[in-house]
């Protein structure tokens, strides 16, 4: 072996020259991480399933129900108060569907979690207790104002009242066709005027105009294929 002098490799590099001899000498390092795959484009994305059990029957209400019957079962212009509801009855309406109601099936809501629903349904139609008379001379704290909120983003009333049917991509279901991409005009009239039997018509009482305009460009911008 020549010898190599300082001209060659500096001392400072001797040293970590020979740090790096010793380390080669370490355990061999272990198989590389496998990647993980990536969808190809375009592909439908699978539901993760999630890993958290049934979901509660407050979560599964807003995701699937307040759309149409409202935030607490009271009913809307689409469709009737269901708060109060008998569970069983709820149950068999629920994988029934009926009307413009779609049907859930176990995919979407599983058997537990029907179990949950039907029990918080019930429970919306709870009377509210009365409140506590106040003893004489104490005045009653003001009930604060509720902060007024602006109008939705189109996202948010997609979620809300479209996506029970036409998928949360608006790619389409098994009742409700592929909507991505349609223009803003078709979006616009058909939810104002429905279809007969398949698809509610919404006012403006649920979704207004300036909300509207929002869903029609978020839907006009969704990606189709
Ligand atoms: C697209 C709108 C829509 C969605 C979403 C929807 N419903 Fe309905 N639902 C209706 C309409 C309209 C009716 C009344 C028509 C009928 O009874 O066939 C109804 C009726 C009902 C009834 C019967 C009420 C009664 O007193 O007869 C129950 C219970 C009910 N829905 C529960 C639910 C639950 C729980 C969900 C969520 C998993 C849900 N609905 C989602 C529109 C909807
Ligand atoms: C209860 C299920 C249901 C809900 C909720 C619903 N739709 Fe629909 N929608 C349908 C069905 C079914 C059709 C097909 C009707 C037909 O045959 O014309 C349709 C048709 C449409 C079309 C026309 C599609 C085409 O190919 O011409 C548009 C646009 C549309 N829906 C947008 C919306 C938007 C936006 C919302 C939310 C505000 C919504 N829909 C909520 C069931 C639904």
């Amino acid at each position: 072996m020549p010898a190599f002098s300082a001209a060659q490799i500096s001392d400072a590099e001797l040293a970590l020259l020979a740090d790096y001899v010793y380390g080669l000498g370490g355990p061999a390092p272990g198989p590389a991480p496998t990647p993980t795959p990536t969808p190809p484009p375009g592909a439908t994305p699978t539901p993760t399933p999630s890993p958290t059990g049934p979901r509660a029957g407050a979560t599964v209400f807003s995701t699937y129900c307040a759309g149409c019957h409202g935030a607490n079962g009271q009913g809307t212009a689409v469709a009737p108060r269901n708060a109060g509801t008998a569970p069983a009855l709820v149950t068999a309406k629920v994988r029934s569907g009926g009307g413009i109601m779609p049907a859930f099936g176990a995919a979407q809501i599983s058997d537990a979690e029907l179990a949950l629903l039907a029990d918080y349904v019930y429970g919306l139609g709870a009377p509210t207790p009365t409140p506590t008379p106040l003893p004489p001379g104490v005045t009653p704290t003001p009930t604060p104002t509720p902060t007024p909120t602006g109008p939705r983003d189109g996202a948010t009333v997609f979620a809300t009242y479209c996506a029970v049917c036409h998928g949360a991509y608006g790619q389409g279901t098994s009742t409700a066709p592929d909507i991505a991409g349609k223009s803003r005009s078709d979006v616009r009239e058909k939810v104002r005027k429905g279809k007969e039997g398949r698809m509610p018509a919404f006012g403006r009482e649920l979704i207004s105009n300036v909300e509207l305009d929002a869903l029609a460009t978020y839907v006009r911008n969704l990606p189709s294929d």
